[in-house]
């Protein structure tokens, strides 16, 4: 028996036996519910809906145990295996949109300076895809690895993501749409902070007075994850102080 196990499903039951109860669910309700379900299952739609409705639960709960940065959703378009990039991240030639500058530090939570420290970048296309997931767009576009100086400094140029729907042509976006809701997420820029003997940080960044920043259908952005406006020399300039804190002792999940 796993007493973790138990403990979370007996928590999930009992509340959703509580909302049944207070709203008095009927049992065509019941039907039309698990109709629905198989139908997500159907269409692979299970890790979207559960994104869409819990995922950023999950990342406050950590943000709320962390002494680092604010961690924030990872999404479904990370890609491991990222090119290393020094100065820019690969765009379109055609890519018109304005000049995007990301820079700053990481510190750990003591300030020091932590060593062999990576930064995985990721941000959409001008047209709101992700390389490596859409279109057959090669995986070193839009998307790197950064490696950080010794400094505790990084910096990389690349251009501005836009927002983007989440896919919407399915049962999750059906809901939504049905809720009064939409399926559009703000403008942001992904990041994986890793270092050896830390947590690995994830995070995104939005803009500042970005369409969406106030209503993210995936709830996902936090103020201290907004990037004020700020333009050097032409471009929007995201400065980011990542703090990452030690690797933490973990208990066993069958204690
Ligand atoms: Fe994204």
């Amino acid at each position: 028996m796993n007493k973790r196990v138990k403990d979370v499903v007996d928590g999930i039951v009992s509340a959703v036996q509580r909302v049944l109860d207070e709203k008095e669910i009927t049992e065509s309700e019941y039907r039309t519910a698990l109709h629905y379900l198989m139908k997500v299952a159907e269409q692979r739609e299970i890790a979207l809906l559960c994104d869409v409705f819990f995922n950023s639960t999950v990342v406050a709960t950590k943000a709320r145990l962390s002494s680092g940065s604010t961690p924030a959703i990872e999404g479904p378009y990370y890609r491991e295996d990222a090119p290393f990039v020094v100065d820019r991240l690969k765009t379109y030639d055609t890519d018109a949109h304005k000049p995007l500058l990301i820079k700053g530090t990481v510190k750990a939570v003591d300030g020091s300076v932590a060593e062999g420290v990576t930064i995985d970048v990721w941000h959409s296309t001008p047209d709101g895809k992700y390389s490596g997931f859409h279109d057959g767009i090669p995986t070193d576009f839009y998307r790197g690895k950064l490696r950080v100086g010794r400094d505790g400094q990084f910096s990389v140029r690349t251009t501005m993501p836009v927002a983007y729907q989440i896919p919407s042509d399915g049962p999750t976006g059906a809901l939504l749409e049905t809720m009064g809701g939409h399926s559009w997420r703000p403008a942001h820029v992904h990041f994986k902070v890793k270092a050896p003997g830390y947590e690995t940080l994830t995070t995104q960044y939005y803009f500042e007075g970005g369409d969406w920043v106030g209503d993210d259908c995936c709830n996902g952005v936090e103020p201290s994850l907004i990037s004020p406006e700020k333009v050097e020399e032409g471009a929007r300039v995201m400065n980011i102080d990542f703090v990452i804190e030690p690797a933490l002792e973990r208990s066993g999940a069958n204690t």
